[in-house]
């Protein structure tokens, strides 16, 4: 029996990859860079399903083109505002996400940014690796405590939760902000701020986790930013496009946002060359859901997807329009 082909815009771990070469006809992308529109439309000529990444945009040109033989895209994320949705639906190609699988990972990173920024780690790392280290004064690298401070989470979903239960460890105490209010059970004792403006208000700490969606884009802008006490620091391992980045640098640089801590940039990988610039970022490659362990699951998951549909039953993680 002839195998599904499957166009498989990225690499993967060994354990996908594996699964990928068993199951399916793969069409690759060798030279690794994200495939350009054109080269996407071509590969998925006669293909059976996509397997794409948040480096593939989707937009709603691509759906008027898209091989009709193409029964559903896979995307290897959590996020899926790089797929115009709507475009999709009218397409009638069912889109399947990665939910759920990444959230510890995520939360993970979150906390090396939140210690990272808090206890100036570039600039630790900096005097280190420079040879700059002079024999320890009491004021040098002095940085900002997390124990008995707020966080404030922007987006309680899996990742938010996860970051909060880590933070309670820290001894951090947790406020949150999202459409509504969630249960004891999953929030112990975290408060609620139904307006996210009353969340800034009173993060010290504040830590973004809301999908990126037309009207979470450039959520964090001069105007929110003057709402958060004088020396928050701020966490981003959401999205890029939640941050308006002249604004978030110009607080850095007056000290009005004491540090942050970044995993994600609007146009990355390019980013605003000012965080670079500056001493009080801790600046990572959106390394976020990057264990061998959720990686795999996270590509288990999509390929899971794709042979649902393949097979005639509904994707386990279909992303709702
Ligand atoms: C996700 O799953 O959306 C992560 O940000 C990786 O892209």
């Amino acid at each position: 029996m002839t195998k599904p082909i499957l166009v498989v815009t990225s690499r993967y771990p060994k354990e996908v990859e594996d699964r990928i070469d068993r199951d399916y006809n793969a069409r690759r992308n060798f030279n690794q860079l994200p495939f350009d529109q054109q080269k996407l439309l071509s590969a998925a000529e006669g293909a059976d399903a996509l397997f794409i990444t948040p480096a593939d945009r989707l937009d709603s040109k691509f759906f008027q083109k898209v091989s009709s033989t193409v029964k559903i895209i896979a995307t290897y994320s959590v996020g899926f505002e790089h797929i115009d949705l709507e475009a999709a639906a009218r397409r009638k190609i069912p889109v399947a996400y990665t939910p759920g699988v990444n959230s510890e990972a995520t939360a993970d990173i979150a906390m090396l940014l939140l210690l990272g920024a808090s206890r100036r780690a570039y600039e630790a790392q900096e005097l280190v690796r420079t040879g700059a280290w002079k024999p320890m004064s009491p004021d040098m690298l002095l940085g900002w405590q997390v124990g008995g401070k707020i966080l404030g989470i922007l987006g309680m979903g899996r990742v938010g939760q996860a970051v909060a239960r880590r933070a309670r460890g820290f001894g951090m105490r947790i406020h949150y902000s999202d459409a509504s209010e969630l249960s004891a059970e999953i929030v112990s004792d975290a408060i609620y701020h139904e307006d996210p403006l009353d969340l800034l208000r009173v993060s010290q700490f504040l830590s973004l986790h809301a999908p990126e969606t037309p009207q979470t884009h450039h959520f964090l802008n001069a105007k929110t930013i003057s709402h958060l006490p004088p020396g928050a620091i701020v966490v981003n391992t959401a999205r890029g496009g939640l941050v308006v980045d002249d604004d978030l640098t110009a607080a850095l640089k007056s000290g009005q946002v004491a540090a942050a801590g970044l995993d994600v940039f609007e146009g990355e990988p390019k980013l605003h060359p000012e965080y670079i610039l500056l001493k009080n970022t801790f600046l990572l490659p959106h390394i976020g859901s990057a264990t061998i362990e959720t990686r795999t699951a996270m590509g288990m998951l999509a390929l899971d997807n794709v042979g649902a549909v393949l097979n005639g039953r509904p994707a386990p993680t279909l992303v709702q329009p």
